[in-house]
């Protein structure tokens, strides 16, 4: 790294919302002049997007910062900023275990970066506040993807789930103007965007802070006017909030595709209500049953909490019969982490962590062997692919998605990242399918006006998901 350069580069922890908070931060660094660096080495700005919603999200930003510690070192001038949930939960602890980080700011304040940075000139720079002040979404933001588009419509979450920590991290439910989404959708077509995702922690119940009622189904008719839009994906709904009026909308609008991420965190209604979840097993079946029904070819996926405080053997044997009986396509399964601010943290009751892991391994089991059937309804069926780039593992092939949101690979026959093409699904497996394109091989185009990535499809930032993100 030449001091003078003024480059970057941005490690993302945890959810979409993050990796677009990301998207943001790096927008803001270029407006200010800099350039994306290829790595923490070569960056004369590190930034470190963090989350916190499990304990070893925390273990590792600290190691990570030790690391960076070492390179700061040799490089006197590098700059260290960590943002995000972490941050936001950890204040100035973060300045007190790692005295030689320049700036700290929250998950409220995005826009104080480049100020915050200027500041950190004459020593640390700290910032973190309690409410968002204006909706981010006038900020730069510098896209991941050329086709890709997060879309942010609320922010921060009402709920108390008793596990999370993230209503105190990312404050009150705010949801940005119906009109001003629409108009993003629309810049970004015109950008060459041709699928957009919907972010909030509770998409279902968008609107009910500007107009009194949701008005989710009402974006979702909204966005499917926009001329061009290809795909609209969503996440997450809250199974409480999610209703007939919104399985309409996904069943009648074109644009939004076949993929719903339902999160149950557990089949046992004695610990959904110690949860607060509201909704008991046999509610959140029913609306199960009505997105199916709407849409039979839907694919369900899901979070699912394992040991939560006083966990029986007998809850857990609800959640392994919810999810027999569901069969959801793919599901994230977390074992209970407490976390400081969450009403679980001071249950009695938390359990040994063998007995957590041989859950754990028996509802991946469960799910695996779920998620191999489920995949295996496609063999033989013709499915369009929004195509990704080159996979990572195998570069004569290229990976692209469905509309119900399964990965496939098939072999390069030329099709460039965000366009479509047609697949015969020749294999499958239980996170993958396997396919051959029977569309005609894509004619050869001068390397200009064509972009043919492997993924990911932009370095400056790098993403170590928290498996949260689907
Ligand atoms: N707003 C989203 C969830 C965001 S957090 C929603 O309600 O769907 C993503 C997932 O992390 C949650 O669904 C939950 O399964 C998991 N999670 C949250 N807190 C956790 C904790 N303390 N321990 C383990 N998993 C947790
Ligand atoms: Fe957390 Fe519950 Fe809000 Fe999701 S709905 S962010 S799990 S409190
Ligand atoms: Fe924050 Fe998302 Fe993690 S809201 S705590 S980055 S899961």
């Amino acid at each position: 790294m030449k001091t003078e350069e003024r480059t970057y580069f941005i490690r993302t922890f945890g959810c979409q919302m993050n990796e677009h908070d990301s998207e943001r931060l790096a927008g803001m660094l270029e407006a200010e002049g800099y350039t994306p660096a290829s790595s923490t080495e070569d960056a004369s700005v590190v930034l470190f997007n963090t989350c916190c919603i499990r304990e070893n999200a925390d273990t590792r930003l600290y190691g990570n910062l030790g690391h960076v510690k070492s390179i700061k070192d040799r490089q006197p001038g590098k700059k260290i900023v960590v943002a995000g949930c972490l941050a936001q939960k950890d204040r100035s602890l973060i300045q007190r275990k790692a005295p030689y980080v320049d700036v700290v700011l929250g998950t409220h304040n995005l826009s104080s970066l480049p100020r915050l940075l200027r500041d950190s000139e004459a020593g640390p720079s700290f910032e973190i506040l309690e409410q968002t002040e204006t909706f981010p979404s006038a900020l730069p933001t510098r896209r991941n993807s050329p086709w890709h588009a997060w879309v942010s419509i609320s922010i921060g979450c009402n709920n108390s789930c008793t596990f999370c920590i993230v209503p105190a991290v990312r404050g009150r439910e705010e949801s940005r103007r119906m009109g001003d989404i629409v108009s993003e959708v629309e810049r970004l077509l015109d950008d060459g965007v041709v699928e957009v995702t919907l972010l909030g922690q509770n998409v279902n119940s968008y609107g009910r802070d500007l107009d009194g009622t949701p008005m989710f189904a009402r974006l979702l008719y909204a966005l499917d006017d926009v001329e061009g839009l290809m795909r609209v994906r969503f996440t997450s709904p809250h199974p409480k909030d999610f209703r007939a009026d919104s399985v309409r909308a996904m069943a009648e609008c074109g644009v939004v595709c076949e993929h719903i991420h339902l999160p149950v965190q557990s089949g046992s209604d004695r610990l959904l209500k110690r949860m607060k979840r509201s909704y008991t097993q046999g509610r959140y079946l029913d609306k199960v049953r009505m997105v199916r029904d709407a849409i039979p070819d839907v694919a369900i996926t899901t979070d699912i909490i394992v040991g939560f405080p006083g966990e029986t053997e007998a809850d857990f044997a609800q959640t392994m019969a919810l999810v027999s009986e569901v069969r959801y396509d793919g599901a994230y399964t977390f074992q209970y982490s407490p976390r400081p601010m969450t009403a679980a943290a001071d249950m009695p009751d938390h359990l040994p962590k063998e007995v957590v892991q041989e859950r754990y391994e028996r509802l991946a089991a469960l799910q695996d062997e779920i998620a191999i059937e489920r995949n295996a309804r496609h063999l033989g069926e013709t499915e369009e692919l929004l195509v990704e780039g080159i996979s990572k593992k195998d570069p004569g092939r290229l990976t692209g998605r469905t509309r119900t949101n399964k990965l496939v690979h098939f072999p390069d026959d030329g099709a460039t990242e965000g366009t479509f093409r047609n697949v015969l699904i020749t294999a499958t497996h239980p996170h993958h399918l396997e396919g051959e394109s029977v569309d005609a091989p894509v004619e050869t185009v001068p390397a200009a006006s064509t972009s043919r990535m492997s993924l990911p499809l932009v370095a400056t930032t790098a993403t170590s998901g928290c498996s949260s993100c689907s």
